[in-house]
């Protein structure tokens, strides 16, 4: 097992540590037991995790009290699953002295953390991520929340969990489509802070994608020590943090005006590119680093094609309400070179003409690049 801590400085009691195994899941309840004696326990899964060998896996014989969010996925993330669980916990008679343990994809995770940050004013969770997506970005660094009909994550609070059980053995349950969707939030990190781990991924991705135990363990130790390293600096996204929202902007637009039909990761895919072709408009380069990324994300089978349905007007007006925004336009995270963020006056996140960014848009729409 590999152990990595996401120390706080800024508030050392909020740091917390990363386990790393495989086939590990069995032990799991014991360890969280121990790191939390006394507490009882409640449960936030999925349909889609119920169905799976993983629940029965963590939880042995013990009965530990549940809710199972259905439909699985970005559909019940929002408030009224969250009032549904919260009057739950509360039939249950549960009180501050109660534990959540989300067990689960991002969605899982966003909600129950969430849950976890507001019952009787803050209770414990401990995430057990099961997606690429979960374990490679949000398991780690305390972002929860649930979408409003109008925007991503418009319901939102840190709240760092109190452990991460990272199994990899579950990611073997895990549909195509979303295994791969998930690992562009790895290459996003070789993007954003470790030429070499881009390299790694481009020249591994089969046994990545053959769901090698080796590999797999080698990303989850990876994405975590690289976010690990970003959230204990800056663990409310006052700046630096901001670096792990590469992508996200555009990405995040596309998204939600696909009324989550796009997996995260395609839509960060296609916000990743966009980002590229701003790079190159203000003359910092990334040319090779397109041809490679196009490669990479044809080798994912992660069509960059926005949906016809999708204008350019409507992502314009989701991303002038992008967190980022400054006067309704947003800032955008841009890359120096392979590997490192364009960091100017102390600054990640840098304003950029609407005229570039439009012009932007309208190459991704047509595809032109
Ligand atoms: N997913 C971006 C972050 O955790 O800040």
């Amino acid at each position: 097992m590999q152990k990595i801590k996401v120390e706080i400085p800024a508030c050392p009691k909020s740091s917390y540590t990363i386990a790393i195994d495989n086939d590990f899941l069995p032990s799991v309840l014991s360890q969280i037991k121990k790191l939390l004696p006394g507490k009882e326990l409640f449960l936030i899964t999925d349909v889609n995790i119920a169905k799976t060998k993983h629940l029965k896996n963590l939880l042995g014989r013990e009965n530990v009290p549940r809710f199972i969010i259905s439909p699985a996925g970005e559909k019940s993330k929002n408030i009224k699953t969250v009032t549904k669980i919260v009057e739950e916990m509360e039939k249950k008679s549960l009180g501050r002295d109660c534990a959540v343990i989300a067990l689960g994809g991002g969605t899982v995770g966003d909600i129950a953390g969430f849950v976890a940050a507001i019952y009787k004013r803050g209770v414990p969770v401990i995430q057990i991520p099961t997606t690429t997506v979960a374990q490679a970005d949000s398991a780690v660094g305390g972002k929860t929340g649930v979408d409003s009909s109008i925007s991503k994550n418009a319901f939102g609070i840190f709240k760092n969990p109190a452990a991460v059980f990272i199994d990899v053995n579950t990611l073997k349950t895990l549909d195509e489509k979303q295994f791969n969707s998930g690992l562009v939030e790895s290459i996003k990190h070789g993007l954003i802070a470790d030429a070499n781990y881009l390299t790694y991924l481009q020249k591994n991705l089969k046994g990545i994608l053959a769901r090698k135990q080796k590999p797999l363990e080698y990303i989850a130790v990876k994405n975590c020590k690289i976010k690990a390293a970003v959230v204990g600096s800056d663990p409310c996204e006052k700046n630096k943090r901001r670096i792990l929202n590469y992508g996200h902007t555009i990405g995040h637009a596309i998204e939600s005006a696909s009324n989550y039909k796009l997996l995260h990761g395609q839509a960060v895919a296609i916000g990743i590119i966009a980002a590229n072709i701003i790079e190159q408009k203000l003359g910092l380069g990334g040319k090779e680093r397109l041809q490679v990324l196009k490669r990479l994300f044809g080798e994912l089978n992660i069509s960059l094609k926005i949906p016809k349905n999708i204008t350019k007007r409507q992502i314009l007006d989701i991303i002038s309400r992008d967190k980022k925004a400054v006067q309704k336009w947003p800032r955008f995270v841009l890359l120096e070179k392979t590997g490192k963020v364009l960091c100017k006056n102390g600054q990640f996140a840098h304003q950029v003409e609407r005229k570039i960014v439009e012009e932007a848009i309208n190459i991704l729409i047509k595809e032109n690049y």
